[in-house]
């Protein structure tokens, strides 16, 4: 069959591979092909077990691939061959020299725009997928059209919104896409290119256009705003645990204000995610590198806020059982940033149950996804913590059960049992605030919710 467009994805990942599926489930006349360096990671994408769990992935992508939707390692052949390219690497934060901490890495961005250079025999239009900082298009487009004579590149933002475990539903029903191109006649058509390619499923008037240095920093922004609202209610959490407000109750009062709106407010032990914080840090390392450091310090709180939840939840878990933990089971139920996703990157339950571990706790992991990646992130065999599918065996003979993720398998086991097998006095901490509290009370445990009075026998 021949294709109207062809396209490339470089860098298979969680935002990648869910886009791609999507593109080329809607555009049965776009080929589509994502290519990434990990080969391993391109094996599993041609296999039945797919490298990412995300809701609804395998039936999109196993219903298109080998038709329109290809995964390879070859990346020469696929930018020689494609019409627009998508780069959607990693961006993670810099580990080493300056900006340390702070700024995005940009080795693995850089070295695709080389390969595409090397590579490229017909004019391309390149997209910025990864979130990347405000002007990168720049840099991007200096070292694509370094090269006077060769093809033309035009180079766009079109920064990805979908949030893991609703990643398919955010796909097929955004609430806008955003690209931003350069004010050219050939920025204005490249636009024009890739907004046909998503206006073979949604509406036009959610398709926003904008220059390319707004679409960057909106990316970024979006971020810092999401996170700022649960920084938020966590930190008025704390308020309430000191008041006997109820976090639960003072979030649905002012999300009724619609200008305020109901969603992001729910109080947690903390936000997590491979990007809340990178793209927060990035921020700040921007704000501070144009001489803002006022509006850089207002920011970077929001990630200060983060961790003092994740601390405080801790703080209260060692001081509520008697200012001592060592020795003492924890079942922690819930290893993944959020429910629905296997991923683990920067999930609160990694600096909680490190918290754990310095305390000499035996920490028990259970997590219906997640458990491979928690042994990525603690060791598979790391003194004082075991891994453990079954939520009922993690619980056996444990001081405390700790909900990190709200999987709703949670919510539906039963308490009364794990109760039973559990060492007394037993304690529950519901850092996700799913359970029912006044049950559990009611079955002899002592109940500490975040942003809510605890329950105790005592
Ligand atoms: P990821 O780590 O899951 O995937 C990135 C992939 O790129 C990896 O598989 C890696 O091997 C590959 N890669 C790196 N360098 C390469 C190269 N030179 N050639 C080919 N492949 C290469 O990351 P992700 O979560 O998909 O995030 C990608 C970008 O999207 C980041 O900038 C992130 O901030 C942004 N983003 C992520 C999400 C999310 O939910 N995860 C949502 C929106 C935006
Ligand atoms: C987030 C954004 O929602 C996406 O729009 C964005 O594309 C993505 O980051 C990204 O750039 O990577 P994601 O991190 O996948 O998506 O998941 P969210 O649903 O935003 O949750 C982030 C964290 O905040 C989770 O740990 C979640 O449990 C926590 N959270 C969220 C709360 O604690 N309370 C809330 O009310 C909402």
């Amino acid at each position: 069959m021949t294709f109207k467009k062809r396209i490339l994805c470089i860098g298979a990942g969680y935002v990648g591979g869910p886009t791609m599926a999507v593109i080329a489930d809607k555009c049965p006349d776009v080929r589509v092909e994502l290519v990434d360096i990990n080969a391993e990671r391109i094996a599993a994408w041609n296999s039945d077990d797919l490298p990412i769990y995300e809701p609804g992935l395998d039936e999109v992508v196993k219903r298109n691939r080998g038709k329109n939707l290809f995964f390879t390692t070859e990346t020469d052949k696929g930018i020689t061959e494609s019409d627009i390219i998508f780069v959607s690497v990693n961006t993670p934060t810099k580990t080493f020299g300056q900006g340390a901490g702070l700024a995005a890495d940009l080795q693995y961005w850089e070295k695709t725009a080389r390969q595409i250079l090397r590579a490229s025999t017909s004019d391309k239009i390149v997209v910025e997928k990864s979130t990347l900082p405000v002007r990168t298009a720049e840099a991007m487009d200096r070292i694509l059209n370094s090269n006077g004579s060769g093809p033309h590149f035009e180079v766009l933002s079109n920064p990805e919104f979908l949030a893991e475990g609703t990643a398919i539903e955010d796909l097929l029903d955004p609430d806008r896409v955003l690209i931003g191109g350069m004010n050219t006649d050939t920025g204005q058509k490249a636009l024009d290119s890739l907004e046909d390619v998503y206006a073979a499923w949604v509406p036009r008037d959610r398709i926003i256009r904008t220059n390319v240095w707004s679409s960057e920093l909106a990316k970024l922004v979006a971020n810092a705003f999401l996170a700022q609202r649960v920084s938020s209610i966590n930190a008025v959490s704390a308020l309430c645990e000191r008041t006997s407000a109820d976090v639960n109750e003072v979030a649905h009062a002012i999300g009724r204000d619609s200008r305020i709106g109901s969603k992001f407010l729910k109080s947690s032990v903390g936000f997590g995610g491979s990007c809340f914080k990178k793209d927060i840090l990035n921020l700040v390392y921007i704000c501070r590198q144009h001489g803002l450091p006022e509006v850089a310090d207002y920011w970077e709180q929001v990630v200060r806020m983060n961790e003092y939840q994740q601390d405080r939840f801790v703080g209260r878990m060692i001081s509520e059982m008697f200012n001592t933990v060592a020795g003492k089971r924890i079942a922690v139920f819930g290893f993944a940033f959020k429910a629905d996703t296997g991923d683990t990157r920067e999930s609160p339950a990694i600096r909680v149950c490190r918290h754990l571990l310095e305390e000499r706790a035996e920490v028990c992991i259970t997590d219906p996804k997640a458990l491979k990646n928690a042994r990525y992130d603690l060791g598979q065999d790391t003194p004082g913590v075991t891994y453990e599918p079954d939520p009922y065996k993690a619980a056996e003979g444990a001081h405390a059960v700790a909900i990190m993720t709200e999987w709703s398998d949670f919510k539906s086991l039963d308490y009364k049992r794990i109760h039973d097998t559990m060492a007394k006095p037993a304690f529950i901490f519901d850092g996700r605030n799913i359970l029912d509290h006044d049950k559990l009370f009611d079955l002899g445990f002592n109940v500490y919710p975040i942003g809510k009075a605890a329950r105790t026998h005592h």
